[in-house]
């Protein structure tokens, strides 16, 4: 088993191991024991499992392993799960889940916890961080965007129509149990999202996750990643699909980029925004697809989209966005983004990491460590011009029609 311990307010522990779902009843118990004290662990009586209905349907059933665990340890559970998507990671999620943890009455002393995706973990995080002020809770992430990423540092919330997370709390969760086995039934898609995550930890603070990433995986034909060239996402995910067993030793390491900085600037105040990386311009994107486009392949386009403005503005090294675009282009992400720098900019203005005049974003330059910069709102819109002019442009026609975008020319 892995561990890593993260040493926030609240400290806790990261595990990794397969088949840790059967022992998650005993895992948390122990940890409760721990916390509380004597009886402590004795008081919690009841957990109610949060998960989205595909999770739900793998992983949450009294059929499979997790639930008959947590009632072997002695807990009492209930199951609250909602429909799939970053449209329910909305406030009338957490409302119907507050309303399900007092109708079965609910104390301090019990517990949630978010099973699934970076989507139920942040609405089932944001839950226990308000339900009577504040309840504990255990993240189980079975997405490898959750694993390397939401599931540790605390950050929970959901999206209002004005943006994405735009309401949320930080509440540390008790324990992180990840059992790398539910990756076998992430589609390649969701995989390569979260690949986005664990290669931007890469880029932030661990280039050796880079080299084994790269060598993991096996060149492909969009490999040069000249400009011009559209990456082939599905093909190169689907075989990247075989390589899954081999993550374990990456996702720890980019587990450990992410407790590093969170332990360094638990509320962001500074070089937590690190983590950022390609993420306001990501959540841009995000926005203007109607979030069509999902959250790590957006992430990918700004990470090279903020890096090719910085190499435009000499602000990174020369050849960092063709390191980047490589990467990227290896694993099978499209790169062509197809949105004006108007509305880009324009969707950015409304994320909550404006302050006032002025946008943190953060700058790659790799080999070397990312950066922050403050660059007024006004200019921004030319900053995403410039970077925009290096990304690649796509071949196909009619991604964007009546102002819709159509991802797969529906
Ligand atoms: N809180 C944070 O620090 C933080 C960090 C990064 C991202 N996020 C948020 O995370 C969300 C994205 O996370 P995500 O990509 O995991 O989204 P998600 O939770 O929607 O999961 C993606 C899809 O994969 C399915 N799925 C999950 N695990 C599966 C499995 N093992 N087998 C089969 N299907 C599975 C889900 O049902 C869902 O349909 C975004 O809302 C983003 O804002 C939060």
């Amino acid at each position: 088993m892995i561990t890593i311990h993260v040493n926030t307010a609240r400290e806790y522990d990261v595990l990794l191991a397969d088949g840790l779902r059967s022992q998650a009843g005993e895992l948390i118990r122990e940890d409760l024991y721990r916390r509380r004290g004597g009886s402590g662990g004795k008081e919690a009586r009841q957990i109610c499992v949060v998960s989205d209905q595909t999770v739900s349907d793998l992983f949450g059933g009294r059929e499979q392993t997790l639930i008959p665990a947590l009632e072997e340890a002695g807990f009492r559970v209930t199951t609250f799960v909602f429909a799939d998507g970053e449209d329910h990671k909305r406030m009338e999620t957490v409302e119907s889940l507050l309303d399900h943890l007092t109708a079965h009455h609910f104390t301090r002393t019990d517990l949630i916890v978010a099973l699934g995706g970076g989507i139920p973990g942040d609405v089932a995080g944001f839950a226990a961080a308000i339900y009577l002020r504040g309840i504990d809770f255990v993240q189980i992430p079975t997405s490898l965007l959750a694993a390397v990423d939401s599931s540790v540092g605390g950050k929970t919330g959901v999206n209002l129509p004005a943006g994405k997370n735009l309401a949320g709390a930080f509440h540390q969760p008790n324990l992180v149990l990840f059992d790398p086995s539910v990756l076998k039934t992430l589609p390649p898609d969701r995989l390569q999202d979260g690949m986005a995550e664990l290669l931007k930890a890469g880029f932030i603070g661990d280039p050796e996750i880079l080299r084994t990433a790269m060598d993991l995986q096996e060149p492909t034909a969009a490999d040069p990643g000249t400009p011009g060239q559209n990456g082939a996402a599905g093909s190169d995910a689907e075989s990247f699909l075989v390589r899954r067993e081999a993550l374990l030793p990456l996702i720890a390491r980019a587990i450990d980029v992410k407790r590093r900085i969170v332990e360094e600037d638990e509320r962001e105040s500074g070089s937590r925004k690190l983590l950022n990386l390609g993420h306001t311009v990501g959540h841009a994107i995000e926005r203007c697809s109607d979030y069509r486009l999902s959250h790590g392949k957006a992430v990918a386009q700004g990470m090279l989209l903020v890096a090719e403005a910085a190499a435009r503005r000499r602000l990174c090294r020369e050849g960092c966005p063709k390191t980047i675009r490589q990467i990227l282009t290896r694993f099978g992400f499209d790169l062509c983004c197809p949105f004006s720098p108007e509305d880009l900019a324009e969707a950015a203005a409304s994320d909550k990491k404006i302050r006032g005049e002025t946008i943190t974003l953060v700058i790659p330059d790799y080999p070397g460590p990312c950066r922050l910069e403050s660059l007024p709102v006004s200019e921004l819109e030319g900053f995403i011009r410039d970077g925009l002019e290096g990304l690649p442009v796509d071949v196909s026609e009619g991604l964007i029609r009546d102002g819709v975008y159509h991802s797969d020319g529906d």
